[in-house]
């Protein structure tokens, strides 16, 4: 068995170049970046957001939402994050100053996060709110979209979508302006980056890939890791492949198979012995990016999924340098624990059910 991280590209998926999906009314064009970071800081840009200002991040992310705030010259405030994904905004509003222009709120793996609350605090403490919604395409919040909340909003289609890649910025007040910039990436690198994707779909088929064994190696995995999250920003464009790709997508089949499988796997999940899932239920209007685990000797479980042919994430091992973890164990708490189940659309009813069996068969060890 082999199970991919991400949904990789089919001839199915493929179709969607040359017909409109139902995900057609997400994001313009003249907004859509090669990444999701790149869209962050046009996005920090369109606020006006330089040096002297400041932006309050949460304490659990990834490296590339640190870079966008670095690169515009504003300095970065922490917040807490707790054990169980929690934002609290009181300790948001806690730590706002004089300098302060914007929060950065994330809805992790595609599940809301306090945004109503931030929202309100924002507009009475008259700073924006940013929304990261890298994880949580297609996902709502009651009959809201996630990412009409922010006075922007980003989003990072490529890990819930078989595309080469994209980022989208959302500009949700009339006054703030933004454009991507003209150039694109080379052909050449669509075509690479789309056989890197349709790449899952051949392993998934034959049963084996050659990713498992890399991943199983410490030092491999981080240096993956950090080619893919840390280094500087690359200001281009998104393909327009990945452009026609993202309106061809069809969201309701998406977000259907994302939601069935994620509810059989809970269901697995819950009667775990070693690992508990951080989410009990899925809410409507939910589209999980994955089934976040804890499990006490993570690194252990990991490389027992990878040997059984599950390539599970950890999102994020390591955690961006500026992150004080004595002064946020909560964060360096996760950071050591987690471990991101697949759940995409590219799964199959039947390797849903393969992989909550192995996960209970990794029970009885
Ligand atoms: C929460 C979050 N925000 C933003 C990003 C940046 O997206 P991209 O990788 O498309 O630049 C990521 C990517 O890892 C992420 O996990």
């Amino acid at each position: 068995m082999y199970l991919p991280p991400d949904p990789p590209l089919t001839l199915g998926a493929l179709s969607g170049l040359t017909r409109p999906g139902d995900g057609a009314e997400l994001g313009r064009e003249d907004l859509f970046f090669g990444s999701g970071r790149a869209a962050l800081l046009a996005g920090l840009k369109a606020l006006g957001i330089g040096p002297g200002d400041e932006v309050l991040l949460p304490a659990y992310l990834c490296e590339s939402v640190v870079t966008p705030v670095e690169t515009v010259g504003a300095d970065i405030q922490f917040y807490p994050v707790s054990r169980g994904l929690d934002v609290d905004p009181a300790a948001i509003e806690a730590l706002i100053g004089p300098a302060t222009r914007a929060v950065v709120l994330i809805h992790y793996f595609g599940f809301p996060g306090p945004v109503q609350e931030v929202r309100a605090l924002c507009d009475r403490r008259g700073i924006a709110l940013i929304e990261d919604c890298a994880h949580a395409l297609y996902s709502r919040l009651g009959d809201r979209s996630l990412g009409t909340f922010g006075d922007v909003a980003i989003f990072s289609p490529w890990k819930s979508l078989p595309l080469p890649d994209g980022g989208l910025l959302v500009l949700n007040r009339p006054d703030l302006k933004a454009t991507a910039p003209i150039e694109g990436p080379s052909t050449r690198r669509t075509l690479t980056r789309l056989a890197y994707r349709s790449l899952g779909a051949f392993e998934q088929a034959v049963g084996w890939s050659p990713r498992l064994r890399l991943l199983r190696r410490n030092d491999l995995r981080r240096q993956m890791h950090i080619r893919v999250s840390a280094g500087s920003v690359e200001m281009v464009r998104g393909s327009a492949a990945a452009w026609r790709l993202l309106r061809g997508a069809r969201r309701a089949l998406v977000v259907g198979r994302r939601r069935r499988h994620y509810a059989r796997l809970l269901d697995a999940c819950r009667k775990l012995t070693w690992a508990q899932p951080l989410f009990d239920s899925s809410p409507d209007g939910v589209c999980p990016l994955g089934l976040p685990l804890v499990a006490e000797n993570r690194d252990h479980w990991r490389d027992r999924l990878l040997a059984a042919g599950v390539n599970v994430r950890t999102y994020w091992e390591d955690l961006p340098p500026g992150v004080d973890l004595a002064r946020f164990p909560d964060a360096a708490w996760l950071s050591d624990r987690i471990l991101v189940l697949p759940t995409h659309q590219g799964l199959t009813n039947g390797a849903a059910g393969r992989l909550a069996r192995t996960l209970q068969r990794l029970d009885r060890i």
